[in-house]
């Protein structure tokens, strides 16, 4: 602690770890003092200390300084499991970045050590409070749409993998552990407390061999709704970012701004429809709604704590440091998503569907 604070420091001072030191600073300065990071890149501490940043020579003296009391793991996927352990057994709470790890064997090490040293270990899956998330799980909670029977969430880029370290597979590279992670966690809170029955998975590898450069999931849950999950990177032409069915009303989210709207029926037993001309046939079945029989509605407005200056995620870390709350994301939760990518990759590797819980 320093004057009241937290001290916080970073390990990995990339792209990630540079956007929490801003963080800490720039908006989490009443209750954290960032105290400096530590890179194995020679050029990243160099990097830092133009900013003003102090750079640690060695991951063991940032360990060693005693003002530390939390340590975010912003490295490459690899290596989080072995410098959370080691910042744990200094007697630092740890934020590690998504993925929490690569296996459920490394994340139960993780846990272990936790619960060994009596420390915060929680991961950064900041995506539970991205507005058009918050959107859809309005939506699905309040049970607008009627009874939801179908959810797809897709993201899509047109870049090929990134040509870091994310497209090796020695440091845990591919999309289903970078977007993945993300937009599953979000399938798994949006649908908090039901049981996957089944999932079945493919991995694609249009720019890269090693690892996925983009996956489509089918899970089914057991409360009977269908849940899409896809993640490209050689899309040119944009697909939607969500599509969910309900009973009595279908939404669309088309984009990051938010563009999209929600159609609901209401008259139903009025079905008649002149036939559309389709192709070469003719159908009354795929014509579209008139509009005496549905109304359209804009998406509600949902407050987005994740972006205000104080992120909810950060909020709750200073929280369960003070001993007030509890870790938002936690180690069930951490361990249930890890076992769902196992179970993508056996998926995927066999051409199956597996049965999950
Ligand atoms: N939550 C999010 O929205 C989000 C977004 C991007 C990345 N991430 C995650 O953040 C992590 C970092 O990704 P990034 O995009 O910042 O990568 P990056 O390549 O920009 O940065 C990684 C940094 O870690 C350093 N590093 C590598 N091994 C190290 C070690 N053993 N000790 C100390 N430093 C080491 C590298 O030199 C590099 O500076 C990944 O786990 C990634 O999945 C999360």
């Amino acid at each position: 602690m320093v004057n009241g604070k937290f001290g916080g420091a970073v390990i990995g001072y990339g792209g990630m770890g540079s956007w929490h030191t801003r963080k800490m600073i720039q908006q989490m300065q009443d209750d954290i003092e960032f105290i400096g990071i530590y890179d194995i890149n020679p050029e990243r501490a160099k990097v830092a200390e133009e900013n003003g940043i102090r750079a640690f020579s060695s991951r063991e003296e940032l360990l060693c300084d005693e003002r530390i009391d939390f340590v975010v793991v912003a490295t490459p996927n690899d290596v989080h499991r072995e410098i959370a352990v080691d910042a744990m057994a200094h007697g630092k709470h740890v934020i590690s970045e998504k993925p929490v790890t690569t296996s459920s064997e490394e994340l139960e090490k993780m846990i272990a050590a936790s619960n060994q040293y009596g420390k915060i270990f929680t991961t950064h899956q900041n995506r539970r409070w991205d507005p058009d998330y918050l959107v859809i799980k309005k939506l699905y909670d309040e049970g607008t749409l009627g009874r939801v029977f179908n959810i797809e969430s897709k993201v899509h880029g047109s870049r090929g993998i990134p040509g870091d370290w994310r497209n090796q597979k020695a440091h845990g590279g591919g999309m289903l552990f970078d977007w993945g992670i993300h937009i599953i966690d979000q399938a798994l809170m949006l649908l908090d407390g039901v049981e996957i029955e089944s999932l079945y998975a493919r991995l694609d590898n249009v720019t890269n061999e090693e690892v996925d450069d983009g996956f489509k999931l089918e899970l089914r849950f057991k409360n009977g709704v269908d849940y899409h999950v896809e993640v490209g990177t050689s899309n040119f032409i944009e697909l939607n970012r969500w599509y969910i069915q309900g009973e009595n009303g279908t939404a669309i989210i088309r984009d990051w701004d938010l563009n999209g709207e929600i159609v609901m029926v209401t008259d139903w037993e009025n079905k008649d429809a002149v036939p559309i001309q389709a192709g070469v046939g003719l159908t009354k079945t795929m014509a579209p709604r008139t509009d005496d029989t549905i109304d359209r509605y804009p998406l509600p407005f949902v407050e987005n704590k994740g972006f205000d200056d104080r992120s909810e995620f950060y909020r709750n870390l200073v929280a369960t440091m003070r001993g007030e709350e509890t870790q938002t994301v936690t180690h069930d939760q951490q361990r249930r998503l890890i076992r769902l990518v196992e179970a993508i990759f056996e998926s995927a590797k066999d051409n199956k569907v597996v049965y999950f819980e």
